[in-house]
C-alpha cells in the first residue's frame, strides 16, 4: 500500500479532463483501490476520484462514515437518476483551503462496477447523494469551484494558493 500525492486545481491536466473508462479488473486495480482508500484517509476526505491523483480512470473512493470504516468504491458510475436541486457547501481535496456553494441534486440513483466488474446501483440523499455528484464530476473533468461565477472562482484559487504556499513553508 501507498500514499499517492494529491495533485491541486490547475496543476495537473488530468484533472480537468474526462477519464478513461476501467476495462480490466485485475490485481492492479485492487492494488489501486486500496492505494486509494489509504489516500483518502491520510488527507481526511470523504471521497477521492483518481483523476485527483493524477490518473485519468473512472473509478472514486468514498467513506462518509463516522468511524471511516465504510470505504466502497465506484467504478465506470452513471447518475441515471436524479430530482431536485439543492446548494451545497463542500470542500475538495483538490482546492484545499477552502470551501463552495454549488447546485446539486438532491437524490441520485447511481449505477457503476464493483471492484470485481459487478454491476450495482445505489439509491442515495444527503451527504452520500452530494458525495456521489462531487466524484462523479471528477471523472468528467469538473470540480466544484467551476459551478462558481468567474470572480467567485478567482477568489477561491487565491484563497488555494495562499494555502498552499503556508503549508510548503511548515
Ligand atoms: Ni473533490
Amino acid at each position: 500500500m501507498a500514499l499517492i500525492p494529491i495533485v491541486y486545481y490547475s496543476h495537473h491536466p488530468t484533472l480537468h479532463k474526462v477519464a478513461q473508462p476501467i476495462t480490466h479488473f485485475d490485481e492492479a486495480l485492487l492494488t489501486l483501490i486500496q492505494d486509494m482508500y489509504e489516500t483518502m484517509y491520510a488527507a481526511d476526505g470523504c471521497g477521492l476520484a483518481a483523476p485527483q491523483i493524477g490518473i485519468a480512470k473512472r473509478i472514486a473512493v468514498i467513506d462518509i462514515s463516522d468511524k471511516k470504516n465504510k470505504p466502497f468504491c465506484i467504478i465506470n458510475p452513471e447518475i441515471i437518476e436524479k430530482t431536485g436541486m439543492e446548494l451545497m457547501s463542500a470542500g475538495c481535496l483538490s482546492v484545499p483551503g477552502t470551501y463552495t456553494t454549488g447546485p446539486r441534486a438532491t437524490y441520485v440513483k447511481v449505477r457503476a462496477q464493483d471492484e470485481t466488474g459487478k454491476v450495482f446501483e445505489l439509491a442515495a440523499t444527503g451527504l452520500l447523494s452530494h458525495c456521489l455528484q462531487h466524484e462523479i464530476d471528477h471523472l468528467l473533468g469538473k470540480l466544484n469551484i467551476d459551478y462558481l461565477s468567474p470572480l467567485k472562482k478567482q477568489i477561491s484559487l487565491k484563497k488555494m494558493e495562499k494555502f498552499l504556499r503556508r503549508n510548503e513553508k511548515d
